[in-house]
């Protein structure tokens, strides 16, 4: 390669985030630190699923989180992992994992101003196959005089300063965004350590024949779902119908449908009658995402998921997610029901 095929601009996740705070005077860094911290986090998980096979780390840890899942060694490890470094920046006071039945209240940091919600290892059924695997993660800002309680996260996603996922696939991805901003994706390369900006203000598809459910839960699934992916699969005379992906992971659904468009749904079902995706750490951080990115994300209700306030950390919702036109397609069926 010719050294002026080189790029020696290299934007890292570091210097976006440098030149992210320089733009806001009265920055104090907090968010940068803890940004800093996640990511690492985010290395250090990549890591050891990349090395699970070798190192036996596959497999059951022998035990069962809150919302019933049995854990994987590696759900452990990835939660031990995140609680870590969110402990270690000395910038978070509440901290919700998916693994973890109670908030972890940060009291050796009484004035942290942040709280973070996050799903260590999102896909975890899939570990042992080598299948994508992600994790998820939501930032709120503490209110003023806050007293560090799980009601200070019980907030709708509109309250979330940012949020964003990594996709442990082929290589890592980090897609972050913050409030009212653009969504930027990096991907780790191993041999600097450092995430690089490849996908800079990403949008998704205005629409796309493509979607993305398990329908094996169509025996549960209420009327209008079933009616609206139908509609996909048998379309008017001269249409053609959508091709199905589901990988079950919803990071690398997610991750798929942000880049190539389509929908992506979990709805709630009559098993399931509030979903099985999580709000704080599952839904709400995908809605900010996709909505930055000129998508949709709304529940079975058809409200914006984004407004959808959870009464419990765990609390649940269904999803329906991406291309604006994909999901108003769904609306527009419910809208019928009414
Ligand atoms: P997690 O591995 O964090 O518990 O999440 C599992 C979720 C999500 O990743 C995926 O979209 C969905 O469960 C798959 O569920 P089904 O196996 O019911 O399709
Ligand atoms: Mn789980
Ligand atoms: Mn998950
Ligand atoms: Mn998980």
């Amino acid at each position: 390669v010719g050294h002026d095929q080189i790029n020696t601009e290299i934007v890292t996740l570091t210097r976006f985030l440098t030149e992210e705070q320089a733009k806001h005077k009265e920055a104090t860094g907090d968010f940068t630190l803890l940004c800093h911290a996640l990511q690492f986090a985010f290395k250090a998980i990549s890591h050891y699923i990349r090395r699970a096979t070798l190192v036996n780390l596959t497999g059951l840890a022998g035990t069962s989180n809150t919302t019933g899942d049995d854990q994987k060694k590696l759900d452990v490890i990835g939660n031990d992992l995140f609680i870590a470094a969110m402990r270690s920046c000395a910038r978070v006071r509440v901290l919700v994992s998916e693994e973890e039945e109670e908030c972890i209240i940060f009291d050796e940091w009484p004035h942290a101003r942040y709280a973070v919600a996050c799903d260590p290892i999102d896909g975890s059924s899939n570990l042992d196959a080598g299948v994508s695997v992600g994790t998820i993660f939501s930032i709120f800002k503490l209110a003023e005089g806050a007293k560090g309680t799980k009601e200070d996260i019980c907030l709708p996603g509109t309250e979330m300063v940012a949020s964003g996922f990594t996709m442990y696939g082929a290589s890592a991805q980090l897609v972050i965004t913050m409030k009212g901003g653009s969504v930027n994706g990096f991907t780790l390369d191993n041999n600097f350590g450092e995430f690089i900006l490849t996908h800079p203000n990403m949008r998704i598809p205005k629409k796309r024949a493509i979607y993305s459910v398990n329908e094996g839960n169509s025996l549960y699934w209420e009327e209008p779902v079933k009616e609206y992916v139908n509609s996909l699969k048998y379309p008017d005379e001269g249409g053609k119908p959508y091709s199905a992906r589901y990988i079950g992971s919803m990071v690398a659904d997610a991750y798929r449908t942000l880049l190539y468009g389509g929908i992506f749904a979990y709805p709630a079902d009559k098993k399931s009658p509030k979903g099985k995706l999580r709000i704080l750490y599952e839904c709400a951080p995908m809605a900010m995402v996709f909505e930055n990115a000129g998508g949709l994300a709304v529940d079975s209700h058809m409200r914006r998921m984004l407004e959808v306030v959870p009464q419990h950390i765990h609390d649940r919702s269904g999803i329906f997610m991406g291309s604006e036109q994909e999901v108003q397609k769904v609306i527009d069926v419910h809208q019928k029901y009414q």
